[in-house]
C-alpha cells in the first residue's frame, strides 16, 4: 500500500495541487508570463558597409535646405541651417552601384565653432533579408574630421532592440555644389 501511494497516488496529488491554484488564484496580483514571449534568439553583432550619397544638384536632389538662419543675423559656419534628406545607400562608392536602401531624415548645423552637424536619420533597407527593416542614427558629425562616429540608437523589423555605432568617412565632397559620398561602417548588436 505504501508503495502504491508513493508510485501512483503521490504524483497525482502533486499534479492536482499544482494545477488547482490557477482557477482560484488572485490574477490581479500575479500573472505568469512566458519567459521568452518574443522568441528572441541570442544577440549577434553585424557589420554593414555601404555608401551614402548626398545629391544636392541635378533635377532630383536627395537633399534640400528646409531652414535658413534669418538673413539679418550673422551666424558663424551657417549655424542654424537644417537640411532634409532622402539619400540613396549603395553597395559601392559609385552612384549607379546596387541600391541597398535610403537614409531618410535631416541634419542641422549645430556647432558655431566648426561644421558639426546633428544628424537624425532612419536607414531603411530595401534588399534581401533586411528589406523593410530600419536602423536609427542620432549623433554628431563634424564633417571635416577624417572619421566620425555616431550612435545607432535603435531599429525596427529585424533590427528590434538594435544598438551600436556608425563610423563614417568622406569619399568625395564637392564644396561648391555640396554633393558628397560618405562611407558608412555600421556595427550593430541585434537579434
Ligand atoms: C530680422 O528679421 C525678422 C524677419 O524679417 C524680423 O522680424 C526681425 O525684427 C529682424 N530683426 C532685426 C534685429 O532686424
Ligand atoms: C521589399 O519589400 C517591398 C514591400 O514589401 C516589396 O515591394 C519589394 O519587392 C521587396 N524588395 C525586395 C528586393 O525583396
Amino acid at each position: 500500500m505504501t508503495k502504491i501511494f508513493f508510485c501512483i497516488l503521490l504524483p497525482l496529488f502533486i499534479a492536482f495541487s499544482q494545477t488547482s491554484p490557477t482557477t482560484g488564484a488572485d490574477t490581479t496580483l500575479v500573472q505568469s508570463i512566458k519567459r521568452n514571449p518574443m522568441k528572441l534568439r541570442s544577440e549577434k553583432l553585424s557589420h554593414f558597409r555601404f555608401y551614402w550619397h548626398d545629391i544636392a544638384t541635378g533635377p532630383n536632389p536627395s537633399v534640400v535646405k528646409i531652414v535658413q538662419p534669418p538673413a539679418n543675423k550673422t551666424t558663424p559656419n551657417n549655424f542654424g541651417t537644417i537640411l532634409m534628406i532622402d539619400d540613396p545607400l549603395t553597395e559601392k562608392p559609385e552612384a549607379d552601384s546596387k541600391l541597398l536602401g535610403r537614409a531618410q531624415g535631416f541634419y542641422g548645423q549645430a556647432s558655431q565653432d566648426e561644421v558639426g552637424l546633428l544628424m537624425a536619420m532612419n536607414l531603411v533597407f530595401s534588399t534581401g533579408t533586411y528589406n523593410g527593416s530600419t536602423l536609427t542614427i542620432l549623433g554628431r558629425n563634424p564633417i571635416f574630421e577624417k572619421v566620425r562616429e555616431m550612435p545607432v540608437i535603435g531599429g525596427s523589423g529585424l533590427f528590434r532592440f538594435a544598438r551600436g555605432y556608425a563610423e563614417v568617412n568622406t569619399i568625395t565632397f564637392d564644396t561648391k555644389t555640396g554633393d558628397a559620398v560618405v562611407e558608412y561602417n555600421v556595427h550593430v548588436l541585434h537579434y
